[in-house]
């Protein structure tokens, strides 16, 4: 049982440990020691990592894996993945195999604008407030210099200020809709301090003309930017699809429509996105951006034409077969951990330190291969003889399998089908 504790995140780090593994663990030498086994002995990077949150007790490894022979707009990349799921490389090494030689990934930044709103009541006259608005209009930008002088100089900063109202939905209820270009920042903590200026003029302002009284409720930023798209898209001649033991005409066929059903199937939809998701959040949490935020805007785009719909789209027109998504997806390739974590630095870096419109393009095609390799896998062998593959090494270090015994079980399930039994089956037969 927890039991409440004051003063915690002033405790060190030792202690904070100590006070855990005593309240919540029967075996408390165990429990440190499964924690401290993970500390760096390089007490800089420990700290660094330490200080990236607050009560930090140890570091939470995932792989950093890498996806080779991606080609997009006739560049080579070889994409940083972070994730713990065991076949999401392999089948994006695979989609860019397949690729590779079929005239690569073409993709496109269609816009890049983000949006921030300071939501607000105002129980007075609505033709009072709008025309105020219009009136301190020039002044919310002018205050915000302090903050936007800097990105103005590279070419960004804030784009517009709308006065929406919200009265029809929620009674009182206004926004102040600010639209924003915050080139290759993430631009998280530039719009909220823009929209936190905007809500102090525009109260001030307010008291100052004795406009009935403006309550600011909050300033923040939207995750939903679906005016920061990109598009990526492959195609090729249905014929060159063939391979091995695939017609190329039914794959197409079968392809097209396992992307319609998930353009008109919620079920089936959200288990589409989530393989996509997949490509996409590797690279989102290896560069360092924030998957949460991406996840969120990315899903209210599925649903953007009120039901929850497929991504990714596909066609067969003129003997050509076409597999394309467009997607939004607000990154940062500076600020945040960009410049701080030693794995983030060095995947920019690997990806040749991307422009966030660059890196907005290789993130919607890790999405795009992504889903490809699943629908690919679904429609022709199932997904399981892959996923289990790849789970094998899952199962085998669950049993605490020797490298001598690993290598003669792969080997083993290189001819046989795998499954969770049949792999203990066989340790056992080993071991006996
Ligand atoms: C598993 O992580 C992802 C898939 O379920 C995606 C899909 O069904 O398209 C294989």
């Amino acid at each position: 049982m927890a039991t409440i504790v004051s003063g915690f995140s002033k405790l060190s780090k030792e202690q904070k440990v100590d006070w855990l593994v005593n309240n919540h663990f029967s075996n408390a030498t165990n429990a440190k020691q499964t924690l401290t086994q993970y500390w760096n002995e390089d007490e800089k990077l420990q700290q660094l990592h330490d200080e990236f949150i607050e009560n930090t007790i140890t570091n939470y490894y995932l792989p950093f894996g890498v996806a080779p022979n991606f080609v997009i707009n006739d560049k080579v990349y070889t994409i940083p993945m972070t994730i713990e799921e065991s076949s999401v490389v392999a089948a994006a090494s695979k989609a860019a195999k397949f690729w590779q030689s079929r005239g690569g990934f073409k993709t496109q930044v269609i816009s890049t604008t983000k949006i921030g709103q300071v939501h607000f009541m105002f129980e007075g006259e609505k033709d009072q407030l709008f025309s105020f608005f219009d009136h301190i209009k020039p002044k919310l930008i002018q205050d915000a210099k302090p903050i936007t002088k800097n990105m103005e100089k590279r070419g960004g900063g804030i784009l517009d200020i709308k006065l929406i109202d919200k009265t029809v939905d929620l009674d009182h209820y206004y926004q102040l809709h600010a639209t924003f270009e915050t080139l290759d920042a993430m631009g998280a903590n530039f719009i909220n301090s823009c929209l936190e200026q905007f809500a102090k003029t525009f109260k001030a302002e307010a008291e100052k003309q004795q406009l009935v009284p403006v309550e600011i409720i909050m300033s923040i930023l939207s995750n939903y930017v679906p005016e920061c798209l990109v598009r990526a898209e492959v195609s090729c001649k249905v014929e060159e699809l063939a391979e091995k033991d695939i017609n190329p005409n039914t794959f197409a066929e079968k392809f097209v429509q396992a992307v319609k059903i998930a353009e008109i199937e919620p079920y089936r939809a959200v288990t589409h996105n989530k393989g996509v998701m997949n490509g996409i959040d590797a690279v989102i949490l290896a560069t360092g951006n924030d998957f949460r935020a991406v996840e969120a805007g990315v899903h209210a785009y599925a649903s953007k034409d009120g039901k929850y719909s497929s991504l990714t789209h596909a066609k067969i027109e003129n003997g050509i077969f076409s597999f394309w998504i467009e997607i939004p997806l607000a990154l940062g390739t500076v600020g945040g951990l960009t410049s701080l974590h030693p794995l983030v630095k060095l995947a920019l870096k690997q990806l040749d330190n991307p422009t966030a419109k660059e890196l907005m393009q290789i993130v919607a095609v890790a999405g795009l291969a992504q889903n490809f390799a699943a629908l690919r896998s679904l429609t022709t062998t199932g997904i399981q003889e892959g996923h289990m593959k790849m789970h094998l090494m899952n199962i085998l270090n669950q049993y605490e399998a020797t490298t001598k015994e690993k290598e003669i079980i792969i080997n083993h399930f290189k001819q046989n089908t795998v499954s969770h039994s049949a792999v203990v089956e066989q340790i056992e037969k080993l071991r006996a």
